[in-house]
């Protein structure tokens, strides 16, 4: 599959229900609780990504026995908080939050692990993980502060850590490894980011304290030597994943898409929000929660399409939506400013420049800036050959960009969505209706 092709032709509008794969973010967080967990659990829509599968292979590789069921589900068997010996490196793939947030659990074991990932994570920061985990104990060897990491765990200190970028990886990686401390570890972070970490403690039985501090910061407080228990859970739909499919039907006013049982928890719905302020009719029904997440099926329908600008805590929140709302942005009446989103630069691919160099192969102009973009709004592009840059994220917000150009677009590298959503192209075939010829 590798070097995949594929190619786009524009649409008339996108109507139909999309199911979502359950969740990336909150699949890695169970794989890694239950594991460490007492007892069975039971994972249903677990995430169909790569990434995902990647956290379950470290899993199995730290002596952790999981079953893929036919119906998607993953049924694990927790090993308790001490895990085994790996007999071979921990392979993150393309997985940042495998890496980092697994990093977290094996500073804790008794045990040295060498954890490895492919050429687009072995170029990502580590830093911001090995600063806090040595200043718990763990002995933690990398090339220059990249992977591959060799992780030499201890019996480990708590600590009070204040994190001098917003990540919820880093905040993960540091409550995790503060299960395995002599004690309370305080995690601060400068804004509030993702909560499923906490959240997902809870749900497997852990208490731990937060609170809002000033100016934004927010503090997560964890005790030492808690024992977690196994769940049986539902996992919902992935918000991110579904950014592409409300993106698209911001695009068309005459779009209808249902997507029901959809990731609704606060801190990841910014997005919500913003599509609203930018046109996008949106209603929520069924509003339910499932272990402390909230879950809802949406209606949404296109309308006019504003432009906006993304700075501060929104560029934070919508750090992974940024791509798609970029690759539209020539569509929308006024434009697009991002800023305050250098984080951008070091995900799966910079994206920033991926962005800026697909958009203008589009026919789009704009400004590329160190943290972020302007990119005018009022266009009509033309379509074009496009690359992934191996990148899940840019390979599907070109798909989308693609759905309102004039003329046939070809994405390379394409095959990288799977990292997040196998389906994707498939599905956006499905929804999407074709301009006559
Ligand atoms: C994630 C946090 C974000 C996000 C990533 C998933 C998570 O990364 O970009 O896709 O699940 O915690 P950072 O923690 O690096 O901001």
């Amino acid at each position: 599959m590798k070097g995949e092709s594929q190619t786009i032709t524009p649409a008339r509008t996108v109507r139909g229900v999309v199911q979502l794969p359950g969740d990336k973010s909150i699949s890695h967080r169970y794989a890694m609780l239950a594991s460490i967990a007492e007892g069975p659990s039971r994972l249903e829509n677990y995430s169909t990504g790569a990434d995902c599968a990647s956290t379950l292979a470290c899993m199995g590789t730290l002596g952790v026995k999981w079953e893929r069921k036919d119906d998607g589900s993953i049924e694990l068997q927790g090993h308790g908080l001490r895990l085994a010996a790996p007999a071979e490196p921990l392979d993150c793939g393309n997985s940042g939050s495998t890496m980092r947030m697994l990093s977290g659990i094996v500073a804790g074991q008794k045990f040295t692990s060498e954890m490895i990932g492919d050429e687009s994570l072995s170029r990502r920061p580590m830093q911001r993980v090995i600063t806090p985990l040595s200043e718990m104990g763990a002995q933690i060897e990398s090339l220059e502060g990249k992977p591959p990491l060799r992780i030499t765990g201890t019996a480990l200190k708590a600590i009070d850590y204040k994190m001098p970028i917003a990540s919820a990886q880093v905040k993960s990686c540091v409550l995790f490894a503060g299960l395995y401390a002599d004690g309370v570890t305080r995690v601060e972070e400068p804004l509030r980011t993702r909560d499923h970490t906490e959240v997902a403690l809870r749900a497997f039985g852990a208490q731990l304290e937060q609170k809002s501090i000033a100016s934004g910061a927010h503090e997560v407080r964890i005790h030492g030597g808690q024992r977690l228990r196994g769940i049986e859970s539902r996992i919902p739909g992935d918000l991110s994943s579904a950014a592409f499919f409300l993106c698209a039907a911001a695009l068309f006013p005459d779009s209808h898409l249902t997507l029901p049982n959809l990731l609704m928890n606060p801190t990841r719905a910014r997005l919500l929000d913003l599509l609203m302020q930018m046109g996008l009719r949106i209603s929520v029904t069924q509003l339910d929660q499932i272990h402390g997440e909230l879950v809802g099926s949406l209606e949404v329908e296109g309308g006019q399409l504003k432009g906006i600008t993304i700075a501060g805590a929104d560029s934070a929140a919508l750090i992974d939506e940024l791509p798609v709302l970029a690759a539209i942005a020539p569509y929308t009446e006024q434009g697009i400013e991002i800023r305050d989103a250098t984080e951008l630069r070091v995900k799966e691919s910079d994206r920033i420049a991926a962005v800026a160099e697909n958009l203008r192969r589009m026919g789009a102009q704009l400004d590329e800036r160190e943290d972020g973009l302007r990119i005018p709004g009022g266009l009509t592009l033309h379509g074009a050959e496009l690359d992934s840059f191996s990148d899940h994220r840019i390979a599907m917000a070109f798909a989308v960009a693609a759905l309102r150009a004039q003329g046939e677009t070809f994405i390379r590298g394409a095959e990288s969505a799977a990292i997040s959503y196998p389906a994707f192209f498939q599905t956006l075939g499905q929804v999407a209706q074709e301009l006559p010829r």
